[in-house]
């Protein structure tokens, strides 16, 4: 064995999940082999400043503004590393970090560019997995410029009530309403229209939430599917992060053929999205429609000690540190295949 790879966690950041993201970083801290890696912890703070955490010691439940600044490009460049990003959400998640990282030469876990971006916006995933022929709610996308009442109405003409209506470009349910009336829908677009300049408006689909994960870069592979029963109306932020309401199913209570239909897809849209890595498939089940309809997919699930991307790896036979092991092994191999590709370039 060579030397132990550094082993770099990206965590905090600038959006509503910075909270999280720290647990997911300490809980990853934890479990990473310690004769495989040198882990070093590298913190956003809501401010947006990059600060360099003290290890062994616990990592911090959130970050203060007044720690010491560090450069991130000098952090990237020592020899052997790997950088795991852990920050969800606008900023962390959708394509502008891993950006960097790419100009960083670096090797990073997860999607590249072009499949976070995709996933972060739903309009944009919608509109390929619509393409490529997956089963998916019925929707349609508006302007946060368009009128809200006019948009409303035709909403409720082509889909009905109720309707769910979020931001295109959010996590963690934030901006997220469900409305069962016409002025409710309106009170929605104007929320949702708060965060995001695209809105997504879908009918409300009565059912199982279902959760798969995917790991892998050329040849995913798809956990046994998980159930989220929500403790609110839906599985808003308070019952995500603050309630702990919601009951996590492992695995999925739902018929064989079901399981094997929400891997199936998990993996097609994981293709079809170009994620790589690793990525949470979100799913709303119908047990008498039309079964399984694709939802969502989240390229940097969370890493906490409760949440679904790792125990499904658990559940499906691949425990959290080789998990780890997997996913710095995935990181470095799609960085060597990219060093092929632009060597052939020149
Ligand atoms: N079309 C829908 N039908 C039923 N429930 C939905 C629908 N869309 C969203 N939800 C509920 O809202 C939650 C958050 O929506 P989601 O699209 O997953 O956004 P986020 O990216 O914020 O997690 C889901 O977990 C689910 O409980
Ligand atoms: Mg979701």
């Amino acid at each position: 064995m060579g030397s132990r790879t550094r082993l770099v966690l990206l965590f905090g950041g600038r959006s509503a999940e910075h909270d999280v993201s720290c647990v997911s970083a300490r809980h990853v801290a934890a479990a990473a082999d310690k004769d495989r890696f040198e882990v070093v912890a590298l913190g956003i703070t809501r401010e947006g400043q990059w600060q360099l955490a003290e290890l062994p010691e616990p990592l911090p439940d959130h970050l203060d503004a007044d720690g010491l600044g560090v450069a991130p490009a000098e952090i990237f460049a020592e020899p052997d590393s790997v950088v795991f990003p852990l920050v969800h959400g606008p900023m962390g998640e959708d394509g502008t970090l891993q950006g960097l990282l790419e100009v960083a030469d670096v090797p990073y876990v997860g999607s590249g560019v072009l499949a976070s971006s995709l996933c972060m916006d739903k309009a944009m995933a919608k509109l390929v997995c619509t393409q490529h022929g997956l089963p998916q709610c019925r929707y349609l996308s508006a302007s946060a410029d368009d009128d809200p009442e006019t948009v409303a109405r035709a909403a409720i003409a082509e889909l009905g009530l109720p309707l769910f209506v979020k931001p295109a470009n959010m996590g963690s349910s934030v901006g997220v309403s469900r409305a069962t009336t016409e002025l409710e829908a309106v009170q929605a677009l104007e929320a949702a229209g708060q965060y995001d300049q695209t809105i997504m408006i879908e009918e409300a689909i009565a059912g199982q939430e279902i959760e798969v994960s995917v790991l892998g870069n050329k040849d995913p592979v798809a956990s046994v599917p998980g159930e989220i029963v929500p403790g609110a109306e839906f599985y808003d932020y308070a019952d995500k992060y603050l309630t702990d309401g919601a009951k996590l199913l492992v695995p999925a209570e739902i018929p064989q053929s079901a399981a094997d239909e929400a891997r199936r897809l998990a993996i097609d849209a994981y293709r079809v999205l170009r994620c790589e890595g690793m990525a949470r498939v979100d799913f709303l089940y119908e047990p008498t429609g039309r079964g399984m309809l694709l939802s969502e997919v989240n390229t940097i699930p969370g890493f906490t000690p409760i949440s679904m991307y790792p125990k499904l790896w658990e559940a499906s036979g691949l425990p959290y540190p080789q998990l780890i092991e997997t996913l710095v092994d995935l990181a470095i191999e799609r960085y060597e295949r990219r060093l092929q590709h632009r060597r052939i370039d020149r």
